[in-house]
């Protein structure tokens, strides 16, 4: 039974991470802020509350990350660090705002590391440690997104998959892995209706994915297929 932390537990692929690792009967922390919808969550609690716990965080915050990181301290040691929580900014050239590159580096880059930090000494020896990135985050592959309004939300992705490899170096003397998916395009808020894949499909892949990681993998993007993806 492993214990696994997911930030952005309430709705989309963060809930959907945590009813996966649920329903395998491992031990969930579904990370979510204290004014969300909480109504799933609270199901998988009323099911187990042994397995299920809900602990709250406000990522824009440092102070609430560090919080956060005292709670888990001392009550549990985490197997897998899902940094899942994401905003997206839909903004094309001639729209942008330094509101939304702020907002979107904020969560989507700073979060994840200052997580890294500050749950660095709950780790196990064999944690894994996942960075929900995305495919257009890759400057290699840049040409196939171009058009989209996702200059911010890219950029920011980027930064997390720079964060990604360094925080890999930074284990490197310990059997932690430390990779940075991407999970397709995904039906949520964020991914829309047209998505290609379902959440309960992704979660699935991404768990599977995420279980048959080995050290070799650390510091790499992947595809949710298990693809490696080029930065
Ligand atoms: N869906 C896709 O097609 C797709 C594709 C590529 C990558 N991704 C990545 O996959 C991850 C999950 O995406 P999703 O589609 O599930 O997104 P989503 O449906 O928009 O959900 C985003 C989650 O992040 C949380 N969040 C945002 N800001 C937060 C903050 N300041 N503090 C705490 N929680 C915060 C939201 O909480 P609230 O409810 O409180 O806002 C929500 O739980 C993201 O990192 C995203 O970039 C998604």
């Amino acid at each position: 039974m492993k214990t696994v932390l997911v930030t952005g537990a309430n709705r989309g692929l963060g809930l959907g991470l945590c009813q996966q690792y649920f329903s395998q009967g491992d031990v969930v922390i579904g990370v979510c802020r204290a004014n969300a919808e909480q109504a799933d969550l609270l199901a998988l609690k009323a099911q187990d509350e042994d397995r299920m716990h809900i602990l709250h965080a406000d990522l824009c915050s440092q102070a609430s990350i560090e919080q956060l990181a005292e709670c888990v301290q001392g009550q549990f040691k985490i197997d897998v660090l899902i940094n899942n929580a994401g905003v997206s900014a839909n903004e094309a050239l001639g729209e942008w705002t330094q509101t939304a590159f702020m907002d979107n580096f904020l969560v989507n880059s700073v979060a994840p590391s200052l997580m890294c930090q500050a749950l660095h000494g709950t780790l196990t020896s064999q944690a894994r440690v996942i960075q929900l990135s995305s495919g257009v985050a890759s400057i290699a592959q840049s040409d196939k997104f171009a058009q989209a309004p996702l200059d911010a939300y890219a950029m920011s992705k980027a930064a997390l998959n720079m964060f990604t490899r360094r925080f890999a170096l930074q284990c490197q003397t310990s059997k932690q892995i430390v990779c940075a998916l991407s999970p397709g395009w995904v039906q949520t808020d964020m991914g829309g209706q047209d998505a290609t894949s379902t959440v309960q499909d992704a979660s699935r892949k991404i768990v599977t994915l995420i279980e048959r990681l080995t050290i070799a993998d650390t510091g790499h993007f992947f595809d949710e297929n298990g693809a490696q993806l080029p930065w």
